[in-house]
């Protein structure tokens, strides 16, 4: 289990991001719309409806999902969660009059439709790898308790090339997530490593 510090550290890490580079693609660490939309398009197979549905979108960053969202859907109850309070400020003050949630906490109890995270694996800073697995596996554990229909999350591939991976990030192994999930949390599991990234896109459907 990763402790509140590394959590402060990594929340100071964006923190700087997006007060560097305000609400854009660089502002949450990537590297630009294309491929941040890229990741959404992977993360939203999750929805299995038109239909109206409830979401819980982990690290919502300023909010640039509900926006792709609202472009697909018409009929849906969002709430983004970060653990960066300037994130979540910056989100609210770019959706004053749209009906989304903005919380800078899990509400225990509170269930969704489908959880979806895009991001909050990647950046471990000076964490073993040891412990940041520790991590992702108790935040699995989370999209899991929150949803009821499904969760989906994307990770760096460790299928990366060597020469462009760095000692701060974090590259998860496809299949090691693939068993936990399928093991542990539905049958109906999918890895999606086919859109053009060092990346891969894990869907749990339950
Ligand atoms: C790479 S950014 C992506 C933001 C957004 N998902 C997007 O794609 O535009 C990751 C975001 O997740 C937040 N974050 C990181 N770890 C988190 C965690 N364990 N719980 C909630 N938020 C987290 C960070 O503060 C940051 O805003």
């Amino acid at each position: 289990m990763v402790k509140k510090e590394v959590l402060d550290k990594i929340s100071d890490y964006y923190t700087d991001k997006i007060l560097e580079h305000g609400a854009t693609p660089e502002g949450v660490d990537w590297n630009g719309e294309e491929s941040q939309n890229k990741r959404f398009e992977q993360t939203s197979k999750i929805i299995g409806t038109k239909g109206k549905f409830s979401i819980l979108d982990i690290g919502c960053g300023y909010g640039a999902y509900f926006n792709v969202l609202k472009e697909n859907y018409s009929n849906f109850e969002y709430t983004g969660f970060d653990i960066s309070k300037e994130m979540i400020e910056s989100a609210k003050s770019l959706h004053t009059a749209e009906d989304a949630n903005w919380i800078m906490n899990l509400e225990k109890g509170v269930k969704y439709d489908y959880v979806v995270s895009s991001g909050i694996f990647n950046v471990r800073l000076e964490e073993t790898k040891e412990s940041w697995l520790d991590f992702v596996d108790s935040q699995l554990q989370i999209h899991d308790q929150y949803s009821t229909k499904g969760f989906s999350c994307n990770f760096l591939t460790s299928y990366s090339d060597s020469h462009k991976m760095r000692d701060y990030l974090h590259y998860e192994e496809p299949f090691r997530v693939f068993d936990i999930c399928k093991k542990v949390y539905s049958k109906d599991v999918a890895i999606l490593h086919d859109y053009g990234l060092y990346e891969f896109t894990l869907i749990v459907r339950k």
